[in-house]
């Protein structure tokens, strides 16, 4: 049949495929509220400059009550020519309140703008809700740390052990990156919260509605102030996602540690059942599918970014239906991301440490670079320190024994400037308390970070 919104000029029916590819209904009802929070606005405005009279924008508005209210309940009756949301909310608001009211809704008004409202005003919501879902990890993170602030474990680089640092520090190099995303979402939530509602389909509204009173309603921290701007733009979506890869990367890389640090090789922590499944076939299995699902669902992410930069990159000026495709990207990121933040706040807060498989994993080639360090404080320059050190790592591998259990004479056969006290510098819990300048590993300087941490965290 004809479109009941925009079939004025049309005389022929629509390609049924076509129907179904232009349709946004089976994802866009998901801001069924929003649609419905903006058009209330809108029509209160619309009232305000007496394009409606208070009865009017009064029927609307209980009639609007009602239709959310079907929404809610699921009673609400989708139709074949509901194209999307606001069609849908409007062609039921008619059947309520009748053509005669329910007509003078869209006066001045483009669904280009409407839909930008609605996405704006649902993904403010829902990043409100990530930043909250990101503070209590942190929370986790930061009291774990500081409850389990004396286990020490191997550094690594290149996944090759390197030094000995605290269990707290090495969790909260991932804390540090999760604060950041959470200064970041703060920053991008402020640009998403701004109104183009009252911009029209492109080039503004002629019936003087006062815009500032809509977005304060809405709840919107300031305007979009070119009208064409608002209407085209979605970097608001895209900056989100993108915000989300950046939160995805450090989320996938913290699971891929923790995949490593929970294989039997290295044994530092043990997963909760809660976070863990078994196989079908193997009875032994306690596998760690919860951070594979992490690391995976961060690609998913990654390519809704990409694939929505793509999507917008060559629209041309303001509005085209290729924006559509900016709306299932950001509800299923949104989702993903919620749900990954929870789930990795649940793995964490209650994985257990296996305090001496980190301590056995310890070893004293891991400390040659004390050796180097034990010189320089008596004068020697370092590169030379680091070659004698190295040539120590030599004898203990050609004599077949651990660094530390090299005689003191061994030792001065090396370099005659070494003394009795060099055998402190095969003590780790020595070398970790020697990192004690700020951001170091040594204990001070891990309660200041979580000290730093917890600032952050009671800002706003
Ligand atoms: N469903 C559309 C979208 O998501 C709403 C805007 C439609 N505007 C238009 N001129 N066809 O982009």
């Amino acid at each position: 049949g004809k479109n009941m919104l925009w079939g004025g000029r049309f005389t022929g029916g629509m390609d049924p495929l076509m129907n179904t590819f232009n349709a946004s209904l089976p994802y866009d009802r998901i801001l069924y509220a929003q649609d419905i929070a903006g058009s209330i606005a809108f029509a209160r405005a619309n009232k305000n400059r007496g394009i409606l009279t208070s009865s009017e924008f009064e029927k609307i508005e209980e009639g609007f009550e009602k239709v959310k209210k079907e929404w809610e309940d699921n009673s609400f009756e989708v139709r074949e020519a509901d194209e999307d949301i606001h069609t849908a909310n409007e062609r039921r608001l008619c059947e309520i309140i009748g053509n005669e009211v329910g007509g003078k809704l869209h006066t001045g008004r483009s669904r280009n703008e409407q839909i930008a409202t609605d996405m704006r005003l649902w993904l403010r919501d829902e990043l409100r809700k990530i930043d909250q879902y990101l503070v209590d990890l942190l929370r986790v993170m930061t009291s774990r740390a500081e409850m389990e602030i004396e286990l020490l474990m191997p550094g690594y680089t290149h996944l090759q052990r390197a030094q000995p640092v605290r269990w707290s520090h090495w969790l909260l190099s991932y804390g540090m990156a999760f604060a950041a995303d959470l200064q970041r979402l703060r920053e991008t939530i402020k640009r998403v919260n701004r109104s183009p509602l009252g911009c029209g389909a492109l080039s503004g509204n002629p019936f003087g509605i006062d815009r500032e009173a809509m977005a304060k309603e809405l709840g919107f921290e300031g305007l979009m102030w070119n009208s064409m701007a608002a209407v085209a733009d979605r970097d608001f979506a895209l900056e989100s996602i993108q915000w989300s890869s950046f939160l995805m990367s450090h989320v996938s890389r913290l699971a891929e540690d923790l995949i490593i640090h929970s294989t039997a090789e290295f044994g530092y922590v043990k997963l909760s059942d809660a976070y863990s499944t078994g196989s079908s076939l193997m009875p032994q299995k306690h596998n760690p599918d919860s951070l594979e699902l992490l690391r995976g669902k961060s690609g998913r992410v990654f390519g809704q970014a990409c694939g929505l930069q793509m999507s917008i990159k060559s629209t041309p000026s303001t509005y085209n239906k290729d924006l559509q495709e900016s709306v299932e990207p950001m509800i299923d990121c949104v989702k993903t991301v919620g749900m990954s933040v929870q789930i990795l706040t649940g793995v964490v807060s209650t994985m257990k440490l296996q305090k001496e498989k980190m301590w056995d994993a310890l070893s004293p080639d891991m400390l040659a670079i004390e050796l180097a360090e034990f010189l320089v404080r008596k004068g020697v320059p370092f590169r030379e320190t680091h070659h004698i050190s190295g040539r120590i790592v030599a004898l203990a591998e050609s004599e077949g024994v651990p660094m530390d259990k090299l005689s003191v004479q061994q030792i001065q056969s090396v370099d005659d400037r070494f003394d009795d006290d060099v055998k402190n510098c095969f003590n780790y819990e020595r070398s970790v308390e020697m990192r004690s300048a700020k951001g170091g590993t040594s204990k001070a300087s891990v309660l200041e970070q979580i000290a730093v941490l917890k600032d952050l965290l009671e800002s706003k």
